[in-house]
């Protein structure tokens, strides 16, 4: 009932709850085969020339990780996947680490039309990290793959949030650690992306996100996809 209030939008596989990850995450009562996220990274600073630099309030929240982490591992079934900043990569390795889960793993996406900016001056920064880390027999379909992810960025025409990921780089990793019908959390939702991963591989995505422009715009995104889905039957 009080999991029911926050409730934004719900299709055939995805659940979207508009609220505080924090507050959300205790009245599940259900644990999560994969939770799939990005977590705000806290790199903002001010925007210099043509290029924005701040990505807004929710990617200021320093020194949020280890209780961000803490309502993430409370729900975790098997296998979590957290996309972080390299400056938080090993505070959060460790704290999965220290939570019973022994062995983690770096996951790397690289893009190869990386930005160039201070190309001049530094090496181009090609590549962002996630924390993987996967309870004792947990799904996991791969046979010796590796950890290098290789896709674009979204590009301009399709991006409806600043950080958006690349839906090919969620769908890959979903099918890597989980089935068909498998519950998937992504508590930090931004453009839904891991909910239309959801809609495509049939897999049953709770999403949770704070900020109401973006909610509106996944229940829009979510709901394009429908028309497509059902305009391709
Ligand atoms: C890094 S973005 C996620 C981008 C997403 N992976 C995508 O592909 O679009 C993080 C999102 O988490 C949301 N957020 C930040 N703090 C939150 C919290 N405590 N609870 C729920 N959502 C939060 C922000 O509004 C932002 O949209």
């Amino acid at each position: 009932m009080k999991l029911n209030k926050y409730l934004y939008y719900e299709n055939e596989f995805v659940k979207l709850f508009k609220g505080d990850m924090e507050t959300i995450i205790p009245l599940f009562d259900k644990k999560f085969n994969l939770i799939l996220t990005d977590i705000p990274y806290n790199i903002s600073q001010k925007s210099g020339g043509l290029r924005r630099l701040d990505y807004g309030n929710w990617d200021k929240q320093y020194g949020k990780e280890k209780a961000w982490v803490d309502a993430m591992l409370s729900v975790l079934k098997n296998t979590i996947i957290a996309f972080c900043g390299d400056n938080q990569y090993s505070y959060i390795k460790n704290q999965i680490i220290n939570s019973g889960i022994p062995t983690t793993r770096a996951i790397v996406w690289e893009k190869p039309n990386s930005s160039p900016m201070n190309g001049e001056k530094f090496y181009l920064n090609s590549i962002e990290m996630a924390v993987f880390g996967r309870k004792s027999k947990s799904y996991f379909k791969p046979k010796c793959k590796r950890n290098i992810f290789v896709y674009p960025t979204v590009s301009n025409k399709d991006r409806i949030h600043p950080t958006q990921k690349p839906l090919k780089l969620f769908a890959e990793l979903v099918e890597d650690c989980t089935k068909v019908d498998d519950i998937i959390l992504d508590p930090f939702a931004g453009s839904g992306t891991t909910g239309i991963v959801g809609c495509r591989k049939k897999r049953q995505v709770y999403l949770i996100e704070r900020d109401l422009v973006y909610c509106k715009k996944i229940k829009k995104r979510l709901e394009l996809e429908t028309q497509n889905r059902r305009m391709s039957l």
